[in-house]
């Protein structure tokens, strides 16, 4: 007989899963192998609990096929598998919902375009997931994950009143079964679409001021929100730090064509930073920051590939493009959404207004000023943020 054990371990306390395990453990004598869904953190946190019940026995971490049925027949093999679901949540719904896939690449097929000599890829992360899309997925994946490892109940991150980081930082800790805190910068609106989705999705928010949003990075500031919450796990704001830059070095392990070059919009660096040190050494990356004087993000992009502890870059590949803020964060021009409404008419794909919309004008100035080579291939990564158009609707910007 094979066991196979689904669950989202966060919903229990881990001393009652050990016990719960060491009973049904007693209680067989014959099973050679335990499975696990793919990638499921919830292994972790059993095998420290249950290692010495489990030493001499057969581990599958990677069973995909997940199933709603108690029992089934591994096709093949003839061999039975009982399946045991310890949690109320379905299998189904936590494989797609909190580990989603990656996403497609395809060919940006654009009249504009046509003649200029360039081949445009991109990557449509926008497509990973609904709420948890672009590189809000990959910058939350490994923070979820030491989440739950270090046995958090909590997660608490910033952001500003619209922020995409936010709205799916507070789905997928819901998914992921964890509470979440969410610190926002300025004064409560209840009609913000952006603070309703978290709200909805179980995010506690917490309302400060612009002066002591400032100090979220502050020692003092956090023991303060230590002290009002209780002991959480933090991920800092816009999901910016070595877990969020080990997320963004596996967009381009999915991309199989060839490409020259790399373009990214940028805020705090960390896609860019999780790009670079994925690149090959023959590949350039573009880096457009959606925010005025984004010169910064250089260094800050190299400190966050430090805190990664991922091997650096040999050679520096980044380059930052910063003409194109549109006079700063979330700045819009009417200029700009005529080209983002004329890029999905010809394309069929929905840009953001805030970071990808930005990116690929820039992109299509620069191919106008003939910056690429003929023949170049370059590759955009769409990083998702749909739920931006919202928030520019709620303040009558559009
Ligand atoms: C849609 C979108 N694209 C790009 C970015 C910029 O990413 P990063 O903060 O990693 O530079 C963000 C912000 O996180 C974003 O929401």
């Amino acid at each position: 007989m094979l066991i196979a054990f689904f669950f989202d371990s966060s919903r229990f306390l881990i001393e009652s899963i050990g016990a719960m395990l060491a009973t049904v453990f007693a209680a067989i004598t014959t099973f050679q192998k335990i499975l696990f869904c793919k990638d499921d953190i919830s292994f972790v946190r059993i095998v420290k609990v249950v290692r010495f019940k489990i030493r001499s026995t057969e581990i599958v971490v990677h069973f995909t096929h997940v199933c709603k049925e108690t029992t089934i027949r591994l096709k093949g093999c003839g061999l039975e598998v009982k399946l045991l679901f310890l949690c109320t949540m379905d299998a189904i719904d936590y494989a797609k919902s909190y580990q989603p896939a990656g996403s497609p690449v395809q060919e940006v097929i654009d009249a504009e375009l046509e003649d200029v000599g360039i081949r445009l890829l991109i990557k449509r992360d926008d497509l990973i997931h609904e709420h948890i899309s672009g590189n809000k997925w990959r910058k939350l994946k490994y923070n979820l994950s030491e989440a739950v490892l270090h046995n958090h109940h909590t997660l608490l991150t910033f952001g500003g009143a619209y922020s995409n980081h936010i709205a799916a930082t507070a789905f997928a800790a819901s998914k992921a079964g964890l509470s979440s805190i969410g610190v926002i910068r300025g004064d409560e609106d209840l009609t913000n679409p952006t603070l309703k989705f978290a709200r909805e999705h179980g995010m506690r928010l917490y309302f400060v001021s612009r002066e002591d949003y400032r100090k979220k990075a502050d020692d003092e500031f956090i023991s303060k929100l230590e002290t009002e919450f209780g002991r959480f796990f933090l991920v800092p704001e816009g999901g910016a730090n070595g877990l969020g830059v080990k997320g963004c070095s596996e967009i381009l392990t999915e991309v199989k064509e060839d490409f020259d070059v790399v373009c990214c919009a940028a805020g705090t660096g960390t896609t860019l930073a999780g790009l670079s040190v994925s690149l090959k050494e023959n590949q350039q990356l573009l880096g457009f920051p959606a925010l005025k004087g984004g010169e910064f993000i250089k260094d800050e992009v190299a400190r966050l590939i430090v805190e990664s502890r991922l091997k650096p870059p040999t050679t520096n590949r980044l380059q930052l493009v910063t003409d194109y803020h549109f006079g700063g964060y979330a700045k819009i021009e009417p200029e700009l959404l005529d080209f983002i409404c004329g890029f999905q008419e010809r394309t069929g794909i929905r840009l953001d207004p805030i970071y990808t919309g930005k990116m690929v004008f820039g992109l299509y100035d620069l191919i106008g000023k003939q910056f690429f080579k003929i023949g170049t291939t370059v590759l955009i990564i769409h990083t998702g943020g749909l739920q931006g158009w919202n928030g520019l609707q709620h303040r009558g910007l559009l």
